[in-house]
């Protein structure tokens, strides 16, 4: 028999939410920083630069106060991976090693049935490839290869590295074999048909490099020419699944490495980052052969400040630093680039002078991006030239205006003073000019953007709501955190506030009193119908409250939330009255009872 999930028993959830601190699992997605109570960083459902994004540790919710979004673990995971709730929770169940009895395999997740064949078939050919590279006679000059470029067996097992074999129709057997169709395979772009109408592996006759996702599933595949063919590497075509310009390599192992650095090392190809994670610098990622795109970026800047970039040391190298680092700089992180002696690649430099050097002498030993950036630069001019000389300082200087601490600038001034024999006075003077121009562009675009955040503000945080709806939001914030409370206030109020939802929430929340014997905010969430609701309801919760409430405060709340019904009954009543003095023709009735009204309104407003 197969149950499903959703029918695991109540304790079980409870304890795979336990076992599974919030703050550890957002962690995964955002750099946190803890203030107050609470964690606070950058919002991963909408693009922003300051943080609105808060997680109550104690509570184990998370909210955003910028787009409203907001839940518990299980919704954080259904919102950002698009997970349905049974596999949100399979999910964190396996990451805590809690065995869940039988569950459904199949829960209706978002991804198609053809893509979840794909990501099997994925799984079973990264098996097969590793174990031809490793065990196979046909595997042999590929593991040759990967030896002879230093890598070790554990490494080829972290990474999963194979061998394709050359053989037609080896890899379709085997994947047919396993129940996947032709077709599948042939869409799946794991397979090519040959002009005999043999099956031929898409890869064959290449070094295999598994490619995953940040989950750690395989989405894709490298392969590396061994022989003389072409090109030199090869990818699998994109789908909605493998999408190159969002992709970084190695991010699911690199991230409690970044978490752990504080920085992250930012690599052109595959073998980089495996020679650089076997030398022990393993927080580091690779884009796929493409520029770093701004999407990658932002994905970046959400985990870490501090990024390194480590490109080959040549001409290209050096051109896709620049632009690379402009963007990196433009997302707001903080940029570095690696040390690499001129002409080398960073595999090579491990390769050449071992892991010691290559940690010290080329990570360790980092420049900043203004340091490149003045290296840089100065390819483009012939410096004998006083018109070049010019125009290379006025770069330089645009640049050095963007960067915001004034020792820094200061230093790189004196720089081009000693080289350029300019005085500093003039040099600061320029800086400054072009600092004003760009905190003018910033002030208007500020402006825009406080309008936005008004917006914002309105839908979400509304301080600006009338009496009655603050009296409801911080009886309930109290209700939540204490049973006695919301006994007092069942009794008193029962579910007779004004706005419906809140009406919604306290009946679900006196029924959650009766069932359990302690309040879980988490818990108590998940219970509730709707998204709207948990998301006001993690809102509430988040409200700062005093510790202590006396009971005259509370009859204060429930004194004006029964007022405002009071008062709606009454403009209720006069409108009744000013219609009726409308039939009779009497219309100075009827404009004072529109006064009247207008005054009652003007009342419950404040
Ligand atoms: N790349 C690619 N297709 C190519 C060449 C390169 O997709 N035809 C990508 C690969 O992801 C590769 C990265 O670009 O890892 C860097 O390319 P390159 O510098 O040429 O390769 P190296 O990393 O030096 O590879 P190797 O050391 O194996 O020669
Ligand atoms: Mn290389």
């Amino acid at each position: 028999m197969v149950i499903t999930v959703n029918k695991l028993p109540a304790e079980t959830i409870e304890q795979i939410r336990k076992e599974n601190n919030i703050v550890d699992i957002v962690g995964e997605y955002v750099q946190l920083k803890k203030k107050g109570n609470n964690y606070i960083g950058l919002c991963p459902f909408h693009q922003e630069k300051s943080p609105s994004f808060s997680v109550a540790e104690d509570k184990q919710i998370f909210k955003c106060f910028g787009c409203g979004k907001g839940g518990s673990v299980i919704s954080f995971l259904m919102e950002i991976e698009g997970m349905p709730f049974q596999e949100a929770l399979a999910y964190l169940a396996k990451k805590s090693g809690i065995d869940l009895p039988n569950i459904n395999q199949n829960p209706q997740t978002l991804v198609s049935k053809e893509e979840q064949n794909a990501l099997l078939a994925s799984e079973w050919l990264a098996k097969l490839y590793n174990h031809l590279l490793k065990h196979a006679k046909d595997g042999k000059d590929g593991l040759q290869y990967i030896l002879d470029r230093g890598i070790t067996e554990e490494t080829i097992g972290t990474f999963q590295i194979g061998y394709a074999s050359d053989i037609p129709n080896f890899t379709a057997d085997f994947l047919q074999k396993k129940g996947f169709h032709e077709q599948q395979l042939l869409e799946a772009g794991l397979l090519t048909r040959a002009q005999d109408h043999s099956l031929l592996d898409r890869f064959r006759g290449r070094v295999i490099f598994p490619i995953r996702n940040h989950l750690g599933k395989t989405i894709a595949f490298g392969g590396r020419a061994i022989y003389d063919q072409d090109p030199k590497y090869l990818n699998s075509p994109e789908s909605e699944l493998f999408q190159k310009n969002k992709i970084l390599y190695n991010f699911d192992l690199a991230k409690k490495h970044i978490r752990k650095e504080h920085a992250v090392v930012l690599y052109e190809g595959y073998m980089d980052v495996i020679a650089s994670y076997q030398a022990n610098v393993k927080h580091c990622v690779a884009t796929l052969g493409t520029a770093l795109t701004e999407y990658q970026a932002a994905l970046l800047k959400r985990y870490v400040d501090e990024v390194i970039i480590c490109y080959d040391a040549d001409s290209a190298g050096m051109n896709a630093t620049y632009k690379a680092g402009l963007l990196l700089n433009k997302v707001g992180c903080n940029v570095k680039v690696a040390n690499l002696p001129e002409g080398m690649d960073p595999d090579e430099y491990i390769r050449q002078y071992g892991e010691n050097r290559y940690q010290d002498e080329v990570i360790a030993a980092s420049d900043t991006f203004m340091a490149f950036l003045m290296t840089f630069l100065k390819r483009d001019y012939n410096l004998s030239l006083e018109s070049d000389r010019l125009e290379y300082i006025e770069q330089v200087l645009t640049q050095l205006a963007m960067i915001d601490k004034s020792i820094e600038r200061e230093y790189y001034l004196q720089e081009l003073h000693e080289e350029f024999g300019i005085t500093l006075t003039t040099l600061q003077a320029e800086v400054d000019k072009k600092r004003q121009t760009k905190r003018h562009k910033q002030q208007s675009n500020a402006s825009t953007q406080s309008n936005h955040q008004h917006n914002h503000f309105i839908t979400y945080k509304n301080a600006l709501k009338p009496a009655y709806q603050n009296a409801e939001r911080i009886l309930i914030a109290y209700m939540l955190q204490d049973e006695m409370i919301a006994q007092k206030v069942q009794e008193k109020l029962g579910a007779d506030f004004n706005i419906e939802a809140h009406q919604i929430i306290v009946t679900y929340l006196y029924a959650f009193y009766e069932e359990h014997s302690q309040m879980n905010i988490a818990t108590f969430i998940e219970k509730l119908p709707d998204q709207a609701l948990q998301q006001l309801t993690s809102e509430i919760a988040m409200i700062q409250k005093e510790s202590e409430v006396t009971d005259q405060e509370l009859a204060d709340y429930i004194y004006i939330i029964q007022h405002k019904k009071q008062d709606q009954e009454n403009v209720q009543t006069l409108r009744n009255k000013q219609k009726l003095a409308e039939q009779q023709n009497d219309p100075i009735k009827a404009a004072q009872i529109a006064m009247q009204i207008l005054e009652l309104e003007k009342q419950a407003k404040r």
